[in-house]
């Protein structure tokens, strides 16, 4: 299988083969990520980390990753300090990014953004978010901690909780999970729903999603719990925000009838929607999933730009 030079846009533009793939080398990049051994696959190469939004997770995992695998980063995470400020388009900053570097990451409030840039480019462009539109390599991350963690994917119960109308999270998730023949349950409160659009999406590939607002019920017999925080910065009206935060909170009064197995997810920042209590208890798999960004993100940059172990 050959992804030297592929563009990352949507985790749609992905047949499952090639997304088991991607995990398979993820797998073999764990050792790497945390800095047990020491690989430079990358050496020469240069990546554009282009943040337009502001991120933690998403950034410094793919720097890290660019790192670990002895490549180079260039980027801002200020669109503000850029010529943006001076009226550049967005084409001509990719055609510059494209001409100093070897590959793009780019993160942009604007959906479609991504796919606009891999236009532009001829460096593999991967997207970090889009809007309230993909983030395919968050998806991935998903994917690998769910494998990890419960061996496979088909199957499993799965409830994706809270803003799924803006997440754009858990439209990639919600798609790639329907693609494995996992067990969809999505809860959020009604104005929050998933995008009849993802539903199409997830009943083309045969899920049966059920919609509810009952959290407590829902996770009775649930494998994984994927909680998102409510996207304050997506909503154009801040009256209908007012109306829904704090509509959920994950305590550890919510959990006293579910499995002992269960475990949550969250692709972070979290704000209020999961209590810190839950942190130290087994069920708390959000920290670790967040680690993961950086194999799976290393897996993503060496296939891309074609580096050999
Ligand atoms: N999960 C995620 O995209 O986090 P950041 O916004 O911090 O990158």
């Amino acid at each position: 299988m050959n992804f030297q030079g592929r563009d990352i846009i949507s985790i749609k533009d992905f047949s499952k083969n090639e997304i088991n793939f991607i995990l398979k080398n993820a797998e073999k990049m764990v050792e790497y990520a945390k800095g047990k051994n020491y690989i430079d696959i990358l050496k020469g190469k240069i990546l554009s980390s282009l943040f337009f939004e502001p991120s933690t997770r998403t950034r410094l995992s793919f720097e890290s990753s660019m790192n670990r695998l002895g490549g180079r980063v260039i980027g801002f995470a200020d669109p503000t300090a850029t010529s943006q400020k001076k009226g550049e388009s967005l084409a001509d900053t990719i055609r510059m990014a494209d001409s100093y570097s070897d590959v793009i990451v780019i993160r942009h409030p604007q959906e479609g953004a991504a796919r606009l840039a891999a236009e532009f480019a001829e460096a593999p462009v991967l997207n970090a978010g889009d809007g309230a539109g993909r983030h395919p390599t968050q998806c991935l991350l998903d994917l690998f901690t769910i494998k990890s963690e419960k061996k496979k994917i088909e199957g499993k119960n799965i409830v994706l909780l809270g803003d799924l109308k803006y997440g754009r999270t858990v439209h990639s998730l919600a798609y790639a999970l329907s693609l494995y023949g996992a067990n969809l349950t999505f809860v959020s409160p009604d104005s929050l729903k998933m995008p009849t659009e993802v539903l199409n999406e997830c009943e083309e590939l045969g899920a049966q999603p059920r919609n509810t607002s009952n959290l407590e019920k829902s996770i009775k017999n649930a494998d994984v719990l994927y909680v998102t925080r409510i996207q304050k910065e997506r909503f154009p009206d801040a009256e209908e925000y007012n109306q829904v935060v704090g509509a959920y909170k994950v305590d550890k009064n919510l959990l006293k009838n579910s499995r002992r197995d269960l475990v949550i997810m969250h692709p972070l920042p979290r704000v209020t929607e999961i209590n810190p209590e839950i942190d130290k208890t087994t069920h708390a798999l959000y920290f670790k999933q967040a680690f993961n960004g950086v194999p799976v993100r290393m897996a993503l940059l060496s296939l891309v730009l074609g580096g050999k172990k």
